[in-house]
Order: structure tokens, then sequence, then C-alpha cells
């Protein structure tokens, strides 16, 4: 089968830095969906994974985590799914990735595709929207059901590829959202999204809360740099308020007006039920489905803005370049094997 891999760690300029290879098809046992993959999407996560190190992979390692297709062949013990059917899913980081023709992942990881969308728009989605549904859902603890209807949420970062289906996941639970975006294009796609309430994050965010009447927030997710914006999430929430952060942190946290506020920071890593095979690893197969019956309702719009075609390692690297850039506006796809 065709795969992109890559043996050395290069700065993505240099033609090496990921390659097209052959490599055997994989064969499914177990719980694993063998998956024809039909398009992928790029995450900062692959750029992160692929950065420059000395480091020399034994074998051509295949990366990406966002993938839709349809189902080849099943595994024994496989109850979710059934050759043919059309799926979606980022899979787990320890394992070869979604830029292959044919990838193995464990069911329980996979949701139906939304029959609305293409497999582009499709594998657009799964990274991101189980990004945001667990740290709003679950890690801040947001009811999912309209419960916090009224409650103020910042997001930090709105326009990106997970703050794109975030504020929509939010507005869908009720909330107050007010979205931090950098330019006037990604003002207008935000506002496309549904987003009614936007401020700068070029300018200080407290000021700019208050002009909006919402000097204070119930909750913040911070979708960009945790160092940078962690002493300000504190300023802006509201006593006992919570912030979920995606990004690792790079110097100390200074946690003394998070204890004088009362404040709870919590941490959101999508990759954890499938590194750590949690028990309750089929939330992931059940999240993904809710979210496709959304799109197919016309409740969530597809977060795709931009396609390259075909899948090889050419359009790989002009996808990571632009990734790189830190300024895409929603999610970036690439369909079908030349
Ligand atoms: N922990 C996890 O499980 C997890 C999962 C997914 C992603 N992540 C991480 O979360 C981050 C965001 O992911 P993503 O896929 O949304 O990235 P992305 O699509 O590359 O984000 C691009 C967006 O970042 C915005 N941005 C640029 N500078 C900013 C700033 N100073 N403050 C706020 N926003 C700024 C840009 O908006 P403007 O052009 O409007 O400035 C741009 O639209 C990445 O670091 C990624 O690795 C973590």
């Amino acid at each position: 089968m065709k795969a992109i891999a890559l043996t050395r760690y290069l700065p993505i300029t240099n033609p090496e830095s990921l390659v097209d290879v052959e490599l055997p098809k994989p064969e499914a046992s177990g719980r694993d969906l063998l998956v024809r993959v039909e398009a992928i999407s790029v995450n900062p996560v692959d750029t992160k994974v692929r950065s420059p190190k000395d480091k020399v992979e034994p074998a051509p390692k295949v990366l990406g985590w966002d993938a839709a297709g349809v189902v080849e062949t099943v595994g024994a013990d496989v109850t979710l799914f059934k050759p043919g059917d059309a799926v979606y899913y980022a899979g787990e980081i320890g394992r070869p990735g979604s830029n292959a023709q044919f990838q193995l992942v464990d069911e329980r990881l996979v949701g139906r595709k939304p029959r609305t969308l293409d497999y582009a728009q499709a594998a657009a989605l799964p990274l991101t929207t189980i990004t945001a549904y667990e740290a709003m859902f679950e890690r801040l603890g947001i009811s999912v059901d309209g419960a916090d209807r009224g409650k103020s949420l910042l997001i930090i970062g709105a326009a990106g590829g997970v703050g794109s289906i975030a504020l929509q996941l939010a507005r869908l639970a009720g909330l107050t959202v007010i979205g931090t975006v950098g330019r006037a294009e990604t003002r207008e796609w935000t506002a496309s999204l549904g987003l009614e309430l936007s401020i700068d994050h070029g300018q200080p965010l407290p000021e700019q809360l208050s002009a909006l009447g919402h000097a204070e927030v119930d909750y913040v997710l911070n979708l960009n740099n945790t160092d940078r914006y962690w002493d300000v999430i504190a300023e802006v929430l509201k006593p006992r308020g919570k912030v979920c952060s995606i990004v690792e942190n790079s110097g100390p946290l200074n946690q003394a007006p998070y204890k004088t506020k009362n404040l709870t920071h919590a941490w959101e890593h999508m990759f954890v039920r499938g590194v750590f095979k949690t028990a309750d690893m089929i939330e992931i197969h059940h999240l993904l489905n809710r979210v496709a019956d959304w799109i197919d309702q016309g409740t969530l719009k597809p977060t795709l803005t931009d396609r390259l075609a075909p899948i090889n390692a050419a359009k790989l690297r002009e996808a990571h370049m632009q990734l790189e850039t830190g300024r895409t506006i929603g999610k970036l796809a690439l369909i079908g094997w030349s």
C-alpha cells in the first residue's frame, strides 16, 4: 500500500522530511478495523511529532491522526462495524497513523462518518471534536444538555481547528460564548459558525471583556499558549471559575492567583483513552456518533476550509508548512490517492 512516512526528523522545507513509501497492507485482528483511508487531515500534533531532532527511525514511521474512509475488513472481536461502513476517527498516537492507504484502528475509537459530509469534510473533524467535547463536557463538567445555559465561556483561539468546533458545541450547550481572534478573516470565519461575541487576542483581554459586559466569565477554554495566557485567565475568571488548557506549558505556572479565587485548572489530552486503554474507551465511539448526528441534522457545521489533492508526500509537506504558520483558519484536509 502507499503511505507517507519519515525516518529522519527534518525541517519541512527538506523534501526528505516526509516521503512516499510502499508498505505491507496490515491485517485486522481483535477489536481492530482495517480502514481504507479516503481522506486525511492534519493537526499541530503532526508537526510537533515531526519537529526536527537527531533521532533516526529504524523503519518508516507513519504519522497522521485524522481520517475518514471505509471499513475493509474487521478483526474477530469487532461488534460495532462491518466491511463497507463509512467511518471517521483520530486513532491512537502510539500506533501507525492515517497517512496510509490502509490503517488499523480500534473500533472503540471510531464513529460512523456523517452522511451529509464528503470524506475530506469528515476527516477534518475527529481529533478537534474529541478535544473540544472532552475539554468542555468532561474536563470542565459543562452540561451538554443545556443545564448550564446562560453561563459564559471565553475561548482563546476561536478560529483554529479546535476553536471552530468548540465554539459550535458550546453554543449548542446554551453557553454565552466569547471567542478571541486576531484578524478580520478569522473574525468573519468564526461569525459564519455562529460566534456572536469576539475580541482581539492582539489586545489586552480584560478591557475588551468589560466592554462586552462580561468582565468575568464562568469558564475559559485555552486553545493557545498556556504560559502566555495563564495570568490573564485567572484575572478574568469569576471566583470558583474553571479553565481547561490543551497546550503543554513550557515554564512554571504561578498557582497563587488560582488559589486566591478558588479556581480549577484542568488539562485535556485527547489521546488519553486510547493510550491508557481506559475502561470507558468506547465513549469516543459514542461521542463521534453523537457529533455525526448533529452534523447530519444541520446543528453543527463542518470546519473544513481548504482541501489538497492528491494524498502524497509533496501535498502533505505543503499542509504541514501551512500549519506551521500557526495561522490556519478552521481545518485543512487531503483527499484521494494518486
Ligand atoms: N491536548 C490536546 O489533546 C490537543 C488537541 C488538539 C490540539 N492541541 C493543541 O492545541 C493548539 C491548537 O490546536 P488547533 O488545531 O486549534 O491549532 P490551529 O488550527 O493551528 O490554530 C490556528 C489558530 O490559532 C490562532 N492563534 C494564533 N495566535 C494566537 C494567539 N496569540 N492567541 C490565540 N490564538 C492564536 C489563529 O487565529 P488568528 O489567525 O485569528 O490569530 C489561528 O486561527 C495546538 O498547539 C495543538 O497542538 C492539543
